[in-house]
């Protein structure tokens, strides 16, 4: 048989990932694997494999999510069980990769987390990483393991290519200069023009966006950034597009989807009138105060479709010949 691991692959999941990872499953025509994870009265976690791993292509997605640490350490356990179990081949896949955002030394005496995450990730047991518009390109070389980056740009560019017509004029927004490769490609594939907002960030929760560079008055926008963490970036950019842009409507698509803290509360007091986002990081009924605007995506098939690839050795990034790729 062509493909990794004589007796062919099998998908796990994490407690919080789960209702992707069966839709990857239905995806690769595949019954999710049996393993449960428990919690201790103390906190300890521990997951337990109910079906046979020896010498299988193990595949463990888990997004590390809120709660971060928490989920992290679910990953690492539910690898080293796999490794104790003789898998012959574990792949972690991390829709969403917690701390990414901690990837440099910003300032004089602090760690970069993105590193210690690929780091531990690894020791834990893993083979190869399959993750998902990492924050920074760069986080692929964090791991000495292969890993496949995989972008979500290709389901957004669908969704939107379905309702160019109805958009009219559009302009392709960047909310800072970290997300102005994609928000290029995305310009030219959806035939828009580009904006560039200016922003400077003052704490884990605060922005400013002072500028924007290029014209959007009397505009459709549609502003693509890789998270919406607690909303400050995209409220106060769709804020500065309305009031000093004079932009006719702010659309809002970003991959991962943590809105944590005040982000809900922003959202419902911006101006934004549709947000859409994919389901890397389960919602769990938070975001139902903006569901009226609220459009969730799926990167299942994507996922699916890469797991079936590196299970049988065939290429990745055959996945976006005809689209925008991963960041670089
Ligand atoms: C920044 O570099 C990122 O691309 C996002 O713009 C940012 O992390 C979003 O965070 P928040 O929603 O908290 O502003």
């Amino acid at each position: 048989m062509s493909g990794h691991g004589s007796n062919g692959m099998q998908v796990f999941a994490g407690r919080h990932s789960k209702p992707l990872a069966r839709l990857v499953c239905e995806r690769l025509n595949l019954p999710l694997g049996d393993a449960k994870t428990s919690v201790f009265p103390d906190g300890e976690i521990l997951v337990k494999l109910d079906e046979d791993v020896r010498g299988r292509d193990c595949f463990v997605l888990l997004s590390t999510c809120q709660p971060v640490n928490e989920n992290l350490v679910e990953l690492f356990i539910f690898m080293d069980t796999l490794k104790r179990a003789s898998a012959d081949r574990i792949t972690a896949v991390i829709p969403y990769f917690g701390y990414g955002r901690q990837d440099r030394k910003d300032t004089g005496r602090v760690p970069i987390t993105a590193k210690l995450a690929a780091n531990l990730i690894t020791k834990a047991g893993a083979d190869r990483v399959l993750a998902v518009d990492l924050h920074a390109a760069q986080i692929q070389g964090f791991f000495d393991i292969p890993v496949d980056h995989l972008t979500a740009a290709p389901v957004f560019l669908d969704h939107f290519r379905s309702r160019r017509e109805e958009i009219g004029d559009l302009c392709i927004v960047s909310p800072d200069v970290g997300n102005v490769k994609v928000a290029e490609k995305m310009a030219n594939l959806l035939d828009a023009d580009l904006a560039i907002i200016n922003k400077r960030r003052v704490s884990g929760s605060e922005v400013v966006s002072s500028h924007i560079i290029g014209s959007v008055s009397g505009r459709t926008v549609i502003m693509f950034d890789d998270i919406i963490s607690t909303g400050g970036t995209v409220c106060q950019a769709a804020k500065l597009l309305v009031e000093d842009g004079g932009a006719s409507r702010v659309i809002v698509a970003a991959t991962h989807a943590p809105m944590v803290g005040p982000a809900i509360e922003r959202l419902k007091a911006s101006p934004i009138s549709s947000i859409v986002i994919t389901n890397t990081i389960p919602l769990d009924g938070r975001a139902d105060p903006i569901k009226d605007r609220l459009e969730v995506l799926s990167v299942s098939n994507l996922l699916g479709d890469a797991i079936h690839n590196i299970h049988h050795d065939l290429s990745i990034s055959a996945l976006f010949r005809d689209a925008v790729g991963p960041k670089r």
